[in-house]
């Protein structure tokens, strides 16, 4: 049976991105000018998903005027708000409730950007006749993650987050869960897939499988993260910045480092701007130089101001 149905988890407090999810959602905060959920969007409709369930908490109001039903992106969108935050393994339960189809669920943590096929994984699910399949990948400092050990091609252990993780292969925050893994998930509590679910499925030897890719994937959790998000897709299209539709750059500034100017931006004569990323119709004066600096839409930089790893206009009102 392929897979047709996703739920992204978009629900989180993104208290490692402060200040810049004050007001916007982790998931929606712009990358090259798009929400980082309409990236993934775009990637799990290529792949053939047809209908997504945001599952929603913090902020949900942001979400539903920009995706809508999803006729605009060419598939179907719907919302399960949670009124006070499930975990990721409630947020799960409390989605599929939503969905249409009864197959088995893609699922996206809606801060990762990856490369990895989504097909792939798919079939590797089928072929393994898998419960669950989690996408894996490796890096060198496996300790800020969730850390399997495997046997073949199965999960063996799941350990969230230790000083000495056993192996370097980590959750790499994207699963196919068949229907009735999440049928098991209690209805209405919090619950964490990564310290509940995955464990408890393990202990009563569930298949697990385990799919192993390596090319690029980044977890955008911090703002360090989004500026590294930012150059890699510019930088991978072959240039050194990236313009939305209708900013101005004057000739004598120096935009580089994969810095990335909103729609309808303007950066003033003299001004330098090193890795950075300017929101929407913002004004950026003469002679500025910003390193590693967000600046929020709107927001206005005065002239000669000089700051690096700084945000600007990201306070709520
Ligand atoms: P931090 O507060 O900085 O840890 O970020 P976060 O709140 O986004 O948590 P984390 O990065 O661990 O979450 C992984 C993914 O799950 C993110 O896409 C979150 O939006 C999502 N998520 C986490 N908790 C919940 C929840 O309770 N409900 C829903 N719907 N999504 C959640």
């Amino acid at each position: 049976m392929t897979v047709t149905s996703a739920i992204l988890l978009v629900g989180g407090m993104g208290t490692r991105m402060q200040p810049l999810t004050l007001t916007t959602p982790k998931p929606m905060l712009p990358l090259l000018g798009k929400p980082i959920t309409e990236h993934q969007i775009m990637k799990a409709k290529e792949a053939g998903i047809t209908e997504i369930v945001l599952a929603t908490s913090y902020l949900s109001e942001i979400f539903i005027p920009y995706f809508g039903n999803g006729e605009k992106f060419g598939i179907k969108i719907s919302y399960a708000v949670e009124e006070s935050a499930l975990g990721t393994g409630g947020a799960i339960r409390n989605a599929a409730a939503h969905l249409q189809g009864g197959g088995p669920v893609m699922i996206f943590n809606g801060d990762v950007l990856s490369n990895h096929s989504l097909t792939d994984q798919i079939a590797f699910h089928q072929s393994q006749s898998a419960d669950v399949t989690l996408y894996l990948t490796q890096v060198p400092d496996a300790r800020a993650f969730g850390v399997v050990e495997m046997e073949g091609d199965l999960i063996k252990t799941f350990n969230e987050k230790m000083e000495t993780p056993p192996t370097n292969i980590i959750n790499a925050g994207c699963y196919i869960f068949n229907r009735t893994v999440i049928d098991e998930i209690p209805e209405g509590h919090v619950v964490s897939v990564e310290r509940e679910t995955f464990p408890a499925l393990l202990a009563r030897n569930a298949r697990v499988a385990g799919f192993i890719d390596n090319s690029y994937w980044l977890d955008v959790g911090n703002p360090g993260a989004l500026l590294k998000a930012t150059r890699d897709l510019i930088e991978a299209s072959g240039h050194t910045m990236a313009q939305g539709k209708g900013s101005s750059v004057d000739p004598t500034a120096v935009v580089d480092q994969g810095s990335y100017i909103g729609a309808k931006a303007t950066i003033r004569a003299g001004s330098q701007l090193h890795q950075c990323v300017i929101g929407e119709g913002a004004s950026i004066g003469e002679n500025v130089a910003l390193t590693r600096t967000f600046v929020a839409a709107g927001s206005r930089i005065e002239p000669n101001t000089v700051a690096i790893d700084q945000f600007f206009g990201f306070s709520p009102e």
